[in-house]
């Protein structure tokens, strides 16, 4: 495909989730004309710092920050209203414009408080076997949108079809509420005025956002997919059960918009330079010792959505061999690579150990089932600082042949490195933003 035409780009999140995915969409934005999200809901979050000012973004995707871009949330998603509009009137407080620049998929499912009641009583009664979830209620409003009687965001527009579904949702949640979960129960009045109100003040944003993306493609314009959270969070790709309830992958693209496939001409894979993840789950490369403690304080690795402690390991390659098959990754940003500075050595895993033996490509059941031990190749530290440094040949020699041994191990460009949290603090090589 001739470069001029590769129009359209995704970015999406190589390991667990909070890869800095956010600075680097910030970051492209200014070359694109509209950013989608496309699954997910308010679980996802991220800081964008700018200007000395610092917005924190969690449904909304941070092309709001950038003047005359289209944001939509897509069909895909599962939105809250109620986060939604207390987002928007924070960003509104620290002024950001939000008028006809944001749009919400008619099709969208709506989180109602039940959602969240329902996911916390899920996780209370799981005990050992709980999936340490965000407590959002993603996964109950997915699972009501598999089960076919989900509340869409065009129902708040209709006060009949609205009580008619909340009805019939309640009848069944209820008793899983009250009986099961022994929590409160929800009245359907409530709900209806509830649904009624927030659907009221945002009537004019829900729209049939996937028209809106075909006349894009139709004009030509530039359209950038904001994944949230992170491949190995997919729901079909991921360590099932310890994932969110969407396709985080790039095939979630498609059917979370209504785009088709060959208009995502070109991936980036976000990754940082050691491995994080929040909630229980398989992490083969964790470190559970002091030096998972430093690269957690270094990294300032505490969640943006619920602030808890990230769990910290060396970067496996595994994994992201597995994230850049499963999206098709055109090129990769390396983030927080500064996290590094201070250590003699860094340990990166190549390949792991099975029962069967030594393998570099993702042994689903045997990580599932713990029985795999990360090999290991130690690369020399730098032991200098590399914070905000803006080209790669300002790089200690140790730190490029970090990133260099990455790029031909996973046999994709690392286009990007970012040394701090700060629009200036990058290091741009190649790839879409220098083209
Ligand atoms: P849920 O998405 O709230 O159902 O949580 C399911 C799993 O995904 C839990 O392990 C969460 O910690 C994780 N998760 C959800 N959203 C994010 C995110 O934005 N970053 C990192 N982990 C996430």
């Amino acid at each position: 495909m001739n470069p001029s035409t590769k129009r359209n780009l995704a970015v999406i999140g190589a390991q667990w989730g909070d890869e800095g995915k956010g600075k680097i969409v910030d970051l492209l934005c200014e070359q694109f004309d509209l950013v989608a999200r496309y699954q997910g809901g308010h679980n996802a979050g991220h800081t964008v710092k700018f200007e000395d000012k610092h917005y924190s973004l969690h449904l909304i995707p941070s092309g709001v920050l950038h003047p005359g871009k289209l944001c939509i949330l897509g069909n895909g998603m599962v939105i809250a209203p109620d986060a939604l509009l207390s987002e928007m009137a924070k960003l509104r407080a620290s002024g950001v414009t939000i008028d006809d620049n944001l749009l919400i998929s008619d099709s969208a499912h709506c989180i109602l408080p039940l959602h969240s009641e329902l996911d916390r009583g899920r996780e209370r009664i799981a005990g050992e076997s709980k999936i340490g979830t965000t407590g959002r209620g993603i996964g109950p409003a997915y699972e009501m949108k598999m089960s076919r009687f989900g509340i869409l965001m065009r129902d708040l527009l209709d006060e009949s079809v609205l009580r008619e579904k909340l009805t019939a949702a309640l009848l069944e949640k209820n008793a899983l509420l009250g009986q099961v979960y022994g929590g409160d129960t929800f009245e359907v009045e409530t709900l209806v005025q509830w649904g009624l109100e927030h659907g009221e003040t945002l009537r004019e944003r829900i729209v049939d956002t996937t028209l809106i993306l075909h006349q894009a493609i139709r004009d030509k314009k530039k359209i950038m997919f904001e994944g949230a959270q992170g491949t190995l969070l997919d729901i079909d790709h991921g360590t099932y059960p310890y994932v969110t309830s969407s396709n985080c992958t790039a095939g979630g693209i498609c059917t979370g918009l209504g785009v088709p496939p060959r208009e995502v001409h070109e991936v980036m894979g976000v990754a940082k330079a050691y491995t994080t993840r929040v909630g229980e789950g398989p992490f083969p490369t964790e470190l559970t010792d002091e030096v998972g403690e430093r690269v957690r304080v270094r990294g300032n690795e505490f969640g943006t959505t619920t602030g808890r402690p990230r769990r910290t390991g060396w970067l496996d390659l595994v994994v992201l061999r597995a994230a850049t098959a499963l999206n098709g990754f055109s090129e990769i940003a390396l983030t927080k690579l500064d996290v590094f500075d201070e250590f003699d050595e860094i340990p990166i895993c190549v390949s792991y150990q099975t029962p069967r033996g030594e393998t570099r490509h993702w042994p689903k059941t045997d990580v599932e089932r713990g029985k795999v031990t990360p090999n290991l190749r130690t690369m020399k530290g730098w032991k200098r600082p590399t914070v905000g440094i803006a080209t790669f040949e300002e790089l200690p020699v140790e730190a490029r042949d970090y990133v260099r041994f990455i790029e031909d191990e996973l046999e994709c460009p690392i286009s990007v490195v970012s040394t701090g949290p700060r629009r200036e603090e990058t290091i741009i090589r190649a790839g879409v933003l220098s083209r």
